[in-house]
């Protein structure tokens, strides 16, 4: 069978990096790189790190708005699965690089398989949102990593080819912490302490395009006065320096960091706070308080166990949670057993 794989942001290479290898002990299969991620720091490592299939393709679309950034995508993809004549597109997650490739596969009647379906934050003005309804509903096999993500499914009248085979990225954390065990010297390039410091994310549109939100995030942050480590986003950047806003010494910035490093940086970190789907469920892979600044999650169970709290961006609850947030529940497992991958090949090869 010939599986052409589209990814082309962070989230995604981490997905590939569990399931790309084990699709291709008995399957042909094809890597597009939409280039939607192209810094190196955004892209290269992680497929360096990760071991990922180097891409057979890579679109170069870069940057820009929706529209742009899809529709071009959709031009290129096009040309590609004409030539290459796929059985299946596998898609993850819900960027815009996947709405691009589940789309463009469905106008030509092939196969869709949707990894991380079901997913759903009841909040249609994210754009992931949009991306991952739009993307469950023209897919054929639909991989859930929870049954909370199967339910969603059910009450949207999808129910065939629903398969519950656990997280991928639970696949990918276990790999990788290994790795970040072996490799990763990040601790001592800033002279950080186990459980001394606060890892910290923001990336989520809805936080950086809003003046206030971020505002709110930069003071939290600035007047927890905790040391916090933040790994930033490049559109967080631009932002930042767009809205003349600043963080204080107790912060320290640096460049987005490799998987590896990543994860050693959340293994170490005593807290987490981050406006990042995969980062939450990362916290709790790795037993770590997730204090979340966004209105509502995805990973709803993250919360149900006790390990993360929703605070949105409201400065006191953010600040409260950081001082406050420290659980110590029992955690079920939730996103399967490291596995995902091998159920996913399996279900594919029937
Ligand atoms: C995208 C996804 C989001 C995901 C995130 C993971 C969509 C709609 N959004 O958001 O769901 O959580 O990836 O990180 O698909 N930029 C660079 N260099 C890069 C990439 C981006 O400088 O290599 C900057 C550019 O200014 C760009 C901005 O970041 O305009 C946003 O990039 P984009 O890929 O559009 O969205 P993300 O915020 O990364
Ligand atoms: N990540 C990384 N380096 C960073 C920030 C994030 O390797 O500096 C990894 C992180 O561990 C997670 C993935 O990127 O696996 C998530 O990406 P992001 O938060 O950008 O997207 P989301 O999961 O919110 O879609």
């Amino acid at each position: 069978m010939k599986i052409l794989t589209v990814v082309g942001a962070r989230p995604q290479f981490m997905k590939a990096a569990a399931v790309s290898n084990v699709i291709r002990q008995k399957h042909k299969e094809i890597l597009v790189h939409t280039g939607q991620h192209y810094d190196g720091n955004m892209s290269k490592v992680f497929f360096d790190e990760l071991k990922i299939p180097k891409p057979d393709y890579n679109l170069g679309v870069g940057s820009g708005n929706h529209g742009k950034q899809t529709g071009t995508m959709l031009i290129k993809l096009e040309e590609i699965y004409e030539k290459e004549k796929p059985d299946i597109v596998l898609v993850y997650g819900d960027t815009n690089s996947t709405l691009a490739g589940a789309l463009c596969a469905s106008k030509l009647l092939i196969p869709v398989a949707h990894v991380e379906a079901g997913l759903r934050s009841f909040n249609m003005t994210m754009p992931e949102e949009q991306n991952r309804i739009l993307t469950d509903h023209i897919s054929k096999y639909l991989f859930v990593p929870t049954t909370t993500a199967e339910k969603n499914l059910n009450n949207e009248g999808i129910k065939k080819g629903v398969y519950n085979v656990g997280d991928v990225m639970y696949d990918s954390v276990l790999r990788i912490s290994k790795l970040a065990k072996e490799n990763s010297k990040i601790l001592e390039k800033f002279d950080l302490e186990n459980n001394k410091y606060i890892l910290t994310t923001i990336h989520r549109a809805e936080n950086t395009n809003d003046p206030k939100r971020l505002k709110n995030i930069v003071e939290a942050l600035n007047e927890s006065g905790k040391r916090i480590m933040l790994p930033l986003h490049p559109r967080t950047h631009k932002y930042i320096e767009d809205y003349g806003l600043a963080f204080s010494d107790n912060i320290k910035i640096i460049e987005p960091v490799g998987p590896i490093d990543m994860i050693a940086l959340e293994m170490h970190a005593c807290k987490i706070v981050t406006d990042s789907g995969g980062v939450q469920k990362e916290a709790f892979f790795m037993h770590k308080p997730c204090i979340t600044m966004r209105d509502e999650t995805e990973w709803v169970e993250t919360v149900e166990n006790g390990w993360n709290i929703i605070v949105g961006t409201n400065k006191d609850k953010i600040i409260h949670g950081i001082n406050n947030f420290n659980p110590t529940n029992k955690q079920e497992e939730i996103f399967g057993d490291g596995t995902a991958a091998e159920k996913i090949l399996d279900i594919l090869d029937c």
